[in-house]
């Protein structure tokens, strides 16, 4: 085992996006190295585990330099949830502590609905979003009364990506940029 696990993740993420951009090949080599990191959380540091009472967090834990890919810590306070939205490029998500709902929705007829059943991903669990396999989902914290961290890999700086927002009943979209919650990164060198 990794004594620093963060570290090890960004090194083979950067050696995986140097001989692989394909899609699908990106998810299946990316996801054991998720289920590594996600394994334990003495890694992550307590200033990128922190909830906010207002909103839900997005903390960058490393963003690749050529910008193939970015990891981010999300907290979600007690009841947090994330409006109808989507992220036009692939992402994994690997619950950390605590458990979230995620659910899927799909265009009809120019409303979103939901799609199959709300998913409850527990620590442990893998979640992948893009616009191949399913790019819009709603994603809330499954408690009420506690913090739940989740990772989340993504194609790109998600914090700079265009996105959008929906209204589930107008089907109308809104332009978003996630932004993150913290100017610092965590030292992987020290
Ligand atoms: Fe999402």
């Amino acid at each position: 085992m990794s004594a620093n696990p963060l570290k090890e993740f960004v090194v083979e993420m950067t050696r995986l996006s140097d001989r692989e951009s394909d899609e699908s090949r990106l998810f299946e080599q990316a996801t054991p190295l998720m289920a590594a990191l996600i394994a334990r959380s003495d890694w992550l540091p307590e200033a990128c585990a922190q909830p906010d009472p207002r909103f839900y967090r997005q903390y960058l834990l490393h963003c690749d330099p050529l910008q193939r890919f970015s990891l981010v810590s999300f907290v979600w306070g007690p009841g947090q949830q994330t409006p109808i939205h989507d992220h036009t490029t692939w992402g994994l998500i690997g619950v950390l502590e605590g458990a979230e709902h995620s659910q899927k929705y799909a265009e009809e007829g120019g409303v979103w609905r939901p799609q199959r059943e709300e998913e409850l991903l527990e620590p442990g669990a893998i979640d992948a979003v893009s616009p191949t396999i399913g790019d819009v989902h709603k994603v809330r914290n499954a408690w009420d009364n506690r913090t739940s961290i989740s990772i989340h890999l993504y194609g790109g700086n998600i914090g700079q990506i265009d996105r959008h927002v929906f209204d589930p009943q107008s089907g109308r979209a809104k332009d978003f940029r996630s932004g993150y919650s913290l100017d610092t990164l965590p030292n992987i060198w020290s």
